[in-house]
Formats: structure tokens, sequence, C-alpha cells
């Protein structure tokens, strides 16, 4: 009896044959509440309980990485109320995160620069990491205060740094040695960068990680973007041919 019964008329998926790394940009949330006469605050908040169960059917299937946009370095411009809101969603789902850990066996890391986050988030964020450490199902990587020019400037930094220092070579520089300097250092590269709500960008995200990954976009806002979404996506990528720059 297989775990996943498939309907009709929905995609087909191999399950077998997953890509290995997901990565979200998690958009539409203040549309979505929008179109509901709601507060944009309560699209964040819907947007946050989709991110539970997406992550949850991720771990179910045996996907490895997920990796998903929460905050981004230029988020902190928008309204203090909503920067406020996001924080404590936040904060709710890393405090559950904890509590469940056992439970779910997820491996929890960030990605983004945490020192502009309250000591309290911090913390959390601390804490999730190491608890988390005892498990390897999927490894779940939220970022937080993250941006791709900011993580290559200050990979472009501390190797500067190392070179001044003698521990690294000005002249000699591969594609792994930069991924070390990264915040994703360990973590595969992303098979399937995922963005819904319409917008055809990539506002910063995982500009080094993305260079060969597939890019599936949608008009469906996050907070809707449910189960059989995540199986169209990952269905289109199963249909393509990735040739890395080769033939
Ligand atoms: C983009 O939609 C969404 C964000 C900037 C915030 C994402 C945050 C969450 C989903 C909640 C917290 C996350 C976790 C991991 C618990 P938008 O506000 O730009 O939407 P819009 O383009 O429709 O205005």
């Amino acid at each position: 009896m297989p775990l996943f019964k498939k309907k009709a008329n929905e995609p087909q998926v191999d399950f077998q044959n997953l890509p290995r790394h997901i990565a979200i940009i998690m958009d539409g949330n203040g549309r979505w509440a929008k179109k509901r006469g709601l507060p944009r605050t309560a699209g964040h908040a819907a947007g946050a309980e989709n991110f539970r169960t997406i992550a949850t059917y991720c771990k179910d299937i045996g996907l490895d990485y997920l990796t998903v946009y929460a905050f981004s370095t230029e988020n902190w411009k928008r309204p203090q109320e909503e920067v406020g809101a996001i924080m404590g969603l936040l904060k709710k789902y890393l405090l559950e995160a904890i509590e469940q850990m056992e439970r779910d066996k997820v491996k929890m890391e960030f990605f983004g620069d945490l020192s502009a986050l309250t000591p309290e988030l911090r913390e959390l964020c601390e804490q999730t990491r190491e608890i988390s450490k005892r498990y390897d199902g999927c490894q779940v990587n939220i970022c937080l205060n993250y941006g791709g020019r900011d993580e290559l400037l200050r990979a472009a930094k501390a190797y500067a740094h190392d070179c001044m220092e003698g521990r690294a070579d000005p002249n000699h520089l591969t594609d792994e040695q930069m991924g070390g300097y990264l915040f994703s250092k360990g973590v595969p590269d992303p098979d399937l960068v995922i963005r819904p709500s319409g917008e055809l960008r990539l506002s910063n995200f995982l500009l080094w990680q993305s260079a060969y990954a597939e890019f599936y976009f949608t008009d469906v806002l996050w907070p809707d973007f449910d189960k059989n979404e995540l199986h169209r996506a990952i269905a289109a990528f199963q249909s393509r041919s990735r040739r890395f720059g080769g033939v």
C-alpha cells in the first residue's frame, strides 16, 4: 500500500527521486490578507502556519533539505508593527519547534546575520540549532536577516582576512572553498527554488547557491501553497533536463 495515494488529476511525483534540496521564497502573505480584508500581519500568521504544514510534509516525504526565506536584510524597512509581528511569529514557532523536536527529529539551521535580532530570539535560534544537532531528519534552514549580497560581502571580507593572516592563498580560491565562507556552509546547493505569488525575481535569495537551481514560479500566494502545489513544483522539476552547462 503506497504511503501517498495519487488521484487521477494530481501531478505525478516520483517520490524515489526527489530533489535533494528545495528552497522557497514565502511570498504573498500581504496580498493574501488584503484579499480577505485582513491586516498584513494576519497574512504572515497564515504564512507561518503554512510553513509548519509544508515543512512537516517535506520531512514526511523524506526531503533532505528545505530552506525558507523568512526575513531579508531589506525587510527591516517595513512598518515596525509588521516587523514586530513577524518576529513574534518566529518566536512562537521556535518555542514550539523546541518542544516538538524529539517527535519531529528535524535538524534546524539559520542563515543570516542573527546579531540584529533581539537577545531572546537569538537565544532561541541557538537553542534550536543546538538541540537539533542530534537529529538527522530533514534539515530546515530558516533565512533570517538574510541577504545574498550581504552573505557574499561577508565571505569576501572573511577570505581577505584569512589571506592577510596567512590562512588562505589569495591566488587560489575554489567554488568549494568559497562555499565554506557562506551561511550555507556544508549544505548542498538548492536543486529547486520555488517562488509563489506571481513575482518573477530572486530578491537577493541564495545568489551564489542558486547558480544551477531549477526555478518554479506560480501565482498561488504562499498561505495557499499546499501539498498539491508542492507536488506540481516537484513534478515540473522532475520533467526537466539538468545539464549544468554540459550537453
Ligand atoms: C513575504 O510576503 C513574506 C515575508 C517577508 C515574511 C515571511 C514570514 C513568515 C511566513 C512568518 C514567519 C516565518 C516562520 C519561519 C515561522 P509579503 O509580505 O511580501 O507579501 P506581499 O508581497 O503580498 O505583500
